[in-house]
């Protein structure tokens, strides 16, 4: 039995990410989608709203969980039987800090990620700018579950 974890802010979820955590579901037997807390850095949602905006969004993935960290990844994945950790890659622009971080986990436990290449309909996607938009009432509909689309509207009045 294979477990991966798909990590990330997911301050929000967005179409793209659940294009990865959806074909990793597929993959592998078990999906753990782990929201990562960044003391340093204030998000537009709580962790508790993120993670459940991300169950909302996953209600037919019966080997899909979700669950929340505060600390290093591998940490994480030692305490959890984790096998391995499966990113999206959008860009070559992603690559580099992707490579970066992958070969740091595997230096600190042998832990190993998997790279899924992020479906072309999705490339543009990131949470950062589906946050700005949404901000300035630019219509984010294609690009987030409407779960999330609802929660941006309610955060920014509108
Ligand atoms: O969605 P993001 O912000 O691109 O995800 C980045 C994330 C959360 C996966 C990464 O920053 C991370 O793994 N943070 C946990 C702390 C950690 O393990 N840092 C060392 C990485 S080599």
């Amino acid at each position: 039995m294979t477990r991966v974890v798909c990590p990330g802010s997911f301050d929000p979820v967005t179409n793209g990410h659940l294009d990865i955590i959806e074909r990793a579901a597929h993959l592998f037997d078990e999906v753990i989608v782990v929201v990562l807390v960044n003391e340093s850095k204030q998000g537009l949602f709580s962790i508790e709203q993120r993670m459940e905006l991300i169950r909302r969004s996953t209600p037919k993935l019966k080997n899909v969980s979700v669950d929340a960290f505060s600390g290093l990844l591998v940490d994480y994945c030692a305490q959890n039987g984790v096998d391995a950790i499966a990113k999206g890659l959008r860009a070559v622009s992603d690559f580099d800090y992707e490579l970066q971080m992958a070969q740091m986990n595997g230096n600190l436990t042998g832990v190993d990620t998997v790279f899924i290449p992020t479906a072309p309909d999705y490339m543009f996607i990131a949470s950062s700018l589906v946050k700005e938009v949404a901000k300035h009432g630019g219509d984010v509909a294609g690009l987030v579950p409407p779960v999330v689309l609802a929660a941006l509207d309610e955060a920014y009045g509108h």
